[in-house]
Order: C-alpha cells, then sequence, then structure tokens
C-alpha cells in the first residue's frame, strides 16, 4: 500500500478515541497480514537463516533452550523455526499489542504441515499453538518485572526495537537484565531505514532524517511510530543497560547506488549532524549480545 495513503489511514485513527483507533486498527491488521502469511513466512525464513549464522559463528546451540522473543508480530513464524528446525524447547513470546490472528495461525500451521510434513499439535483455546509457544501480548516490558520466566538462554527480537521509544528500550533492557538469569545471549535484528521507503521507490531510505524530532511527530503516529535511532544510539542503549556486545553487523550503502545518490540529496537534519556517514547509513542491524 502507497505510503501516502497508509499514512491517511494512520492519522484518520490516531484522531479516534483511543480504544476505538486501536480496535479499528487491529482489523486492518489482521485482514492483510492473513492475506500475506505467505510472503511473511518466506521474509522470516531468510531472517531466521541469517539469525543462524550469527548464533552459529558465536558457538550457540539452542537444542533444548528457551527463547525469549519480543515483539510476536501477527503469527508464530520466527517460534516455529526455533522449536521445529533447531529443535528449542520452547518459546516464550511477548507483544505490546494482540496482533496474533487466528486465521493466520490456521494458514501457517496448514502451511508447514503441506511444506514441512510437520503436524502442529495445537494444544491452546484461542490460537492454534501447540503447547511450548507462550504467547504474552498487551504486556509493556518497559514496565513489568514479572515474567513468565526467568530461565532463558535467548531473547530474540526481529523488526521491533526501531518501533520502540528509546526510554522504553533502555527500561526493557534493564528489566532483562535484572530479572532473567544470568548468563544468556541477546539477538536483535534491527531496521533503522525509513519504512516509508519500501512501499515509495522515490523516497531515500534516510528520508526521515531531515525532519526534526517535532516534524517527525507530525508525519507518523503511534500506529507506525519509528524511533529514528542510529546505530551508535542502540549500542548505547545495550551497554547502559550492562550488555556486551559479542558481534555486530550492518549493511552500508555503495557509493556508487541508487541509494546512496537518494542519501547525498537529503540535507539531515542537525540532530543527526553528529554522526559519522557510515553511522548514520547503517541499515539491516543485527547485534548479539550477552550479559554474564
Ligand atoms: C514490525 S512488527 C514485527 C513482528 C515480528 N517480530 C516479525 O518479525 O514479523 C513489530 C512488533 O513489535 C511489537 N512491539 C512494538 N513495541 C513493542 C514493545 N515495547 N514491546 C513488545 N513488542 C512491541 C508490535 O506490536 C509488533 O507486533
Amino acid at each position: 500500500m502507497n505510503h501516502k495513503i497508509k499514512s491517511l489511514i494512520f492519522k484518520s485513527l490516531d484522531i479516534l478515541p483511543n480504544k476505538m483507533g486501536y480496535g479499528v486498527y487491529h482489523q486492518i491488521q489482521k485482514f492483510l497480514n492473513r492475506n500475506s502469511i505467505h510472503h511473511k513466512i518466506k521474509t522470516n525464513d531468510r531472517s531466521f537463516k541469517e539469525a543462524l549464522n550469527i548464533l552459529a559463528e558465536a558457538n550457540i546451540d539452542l537444542t533444548d533452550k528457551t527463547i525469549f522473543e519480543l515483539g510476536s508480530g501477527w503469527a508464530p513464524i520466527i517460534p516455529y523455526y526455533f522449536l521445529y528446525f533447531q529443535n528449542a524447547s520452547k518459546v516464550v513470546t511477548y507483544d505490546i499489542n494482540e496482533h496474533y490472528d487466528v486465521k493466520a495461525i490456521a494458514k501457517l500451521n496448514a502451511y508447514f504441515k503441506d511444506e514441512f510434513q510437520i503436524e502442529v499439535a495445537t494444544a491452546q483455546k484461542k490460537y492454534q499453538l501447540p503447547k511450548n509457544v507462550a504467547y504474552f501480548p498487551n504486556v509493556n516490558l518497559a514496565a513489568t518485572n514479572s515474567l513468565a520466566t526467568n530461565a532463558v538462554d535467548l531473547v530474540f527480537s526481529r523488526f521491533v526495537l526501531e518501533h520502540i521509544p528509546p526510554k522504553e528500550l533502555l527500561e526493557i533492557h534493564k528489566n532483562l537484565a535484572k530479572n532473567l538469569q544470568k548468563p544468556f545471549h541477546v539477538l536483535h535484528m534491527i531496521s533503522p531505514s525509513d519504512h516509508r521507503a519500501y512501499d515509495d521507490k522515490s523516497l531515500s531510505y534516510y528520508d526521515f532524517l531531515k525532519y526534526s524530532a517535532d516534524e517527525w511527530k507530525q508525519q507518523h503516529t503511534k500506529f507506525d511510530y519509528h524511533n529514528r535511532l542510529r546505530l551508535p544510539d542502540y549500542i548505547r542503549i545495550f551497554q547502559e543497560s550492562g550488555f556486551e556486545v559479542v558481534s555486530l553487523s550492518y549493511d552500508t550503502c555503495e557509493k556508487d547506488s541508487e541509494k546512496y545518490r537518494k542519501f547525498k540529496e537529503l540535507t539531515l537534519h542537525k540532530d543527526f549532524e553528529h554522526y559519522t556517514e557510515e553511522e548514520v547509513l547503517a541499515g539491516s542491524i543485527n547485534v548479539l549480545l550477552k550479559i554474564r
């Protein structure tokens, strides 16, 4: 969907009372995601392979391990990959929203049966989930010390951190450090680009960096929030919460690429002038952390 139409829908929903706005937002999201579940499985598959390479390089084996997912999204695609392809024993998955959708999960289960001959033994009432996926929606991890389990081996997130305000990110990491049994690892896959550029090819992936904080606030809503943090900001938050960086990888842009040309056409807002070009450009950030 064109980002201008999307933005108009989000801005219209933002005017409604909170409960009503979220109600309509969830229905639209469910409909869209239910119909794009096969596409989502393919993109998650790519991320999963990347994640496995990072974990293998750090000699991390997930057999019989417990994974804590931050940001469950619409269906337990990554949890199934961890359980069925890496023999993890359990995935607990938390989200500030309740996006899981009965129909999307039914489609995911059917896909696993047809494609991989894996019969997902559904054991739960509300959603057709196996017993070793524990779903905790509507939880703000920045504001809770009470977790379903504190024995976790890996915290994982994919395309979630960029949607969390900086102060909450710090609180979440402090809470994880305080409440989970050490040692454990954390693997975050972060997409720090301007998401509007995915739909609108005329926009630079860095377009939103031309706005001041106030201007950016006018451009988006709570439904499409993006914190615009750059690589060093994330690293600072992780280190301030007690984590150590084990490995870090990110994309950059080739100087002769269209992406770089569009970036150079932008005038960055002064808030972003103190970063090096490499720090600003760093995209698709994968960071493995540990805490002892
Ligand atoms: C872009 S989706 C990604 C979902 C999933 N990880 C995936 O890769 O498909 C971002 C998800 O993060 C969730 N989220 C946003 N802020 C969060 C927070 N503070 N705590 C937990 N989840 C959050 C959203 O509700 C949404 O489900």
